[in-house]
């Protein structure tokens, strides 16, 4: 059974090694990725900060006792847009636990989360190559909304 539940405060470790593992999945979209930085001193302070912020929701999917995934949203300030807008910063299932469901429970969850707090619209940024995430958002009511550039200098 997944049980999903609100990341504990003083468990930063499961966070970092969590996105440890979205990070050097990812690395395959972006080789300017720094693949220590999750449990690097600096990760670790990144995610002491957002478990201590009461307007940010961090959910952890765990079956067995074993931390199987995770979701951070937090409140996206664009003066310039009329909608209260949540963005999930960050999420991931572990890749044994994929396809069964898991990342549909904690998005649905954080999202039930979000409209109570009174935001009107989820944003979420992916790798253009992430097929597989792209698909999942959309299978979950998301649509392209921008497209991010960059170059070397
Ligand atoms: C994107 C990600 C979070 C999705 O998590 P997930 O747990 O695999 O998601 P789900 O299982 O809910 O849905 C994935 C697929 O499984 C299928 N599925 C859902 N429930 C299922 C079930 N009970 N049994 C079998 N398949 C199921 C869905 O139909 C979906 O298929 P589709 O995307 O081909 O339509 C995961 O792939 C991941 O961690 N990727 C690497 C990290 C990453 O890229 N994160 C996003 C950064 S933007």
């Amino acid at each position: 059974m997944i049980n999903i539940r609100k990341a504990k405060k003083d468990k930063v470790e499961d966070l970092q090694e969590l996105n440890n593992e979205v990070i050097i999945d990812n690395q395959k979209y972006d080789f300017d990725l720094d693949l220590g930085w999750a449990k690097s001193n600096q990760g670790n302070k990144y995610f002491i900060k957002l478990l201590n912020d009461p307007k940010i929701c961090c959910l952890i999917a765990e079956t067995n006792k074993i931390k199987v995934g995770y979701i951070v949203a937090a409140p996206k300030i664009l003066a310039y847009r009329k909608s209260r807008l949540i963005e999930i910063t960050n999420m991931g299932v572990r890749a044994k636990y994929r396809s069964m469901g898991i990342g549909t429970m904690l998005i649905n969850e954080c999202l039930k989360w979000a409209k109570l707090q009174g935001f009107q619209k989820a944003y979420v940024n992916s790798y253009l190559d992430n097929q597989m995430a792209i698909k999942f958002y959309k299978r979950s009511g998301f649509s392209e909304i921008d497209v991010s550039l960059e170059k070397n200098l």
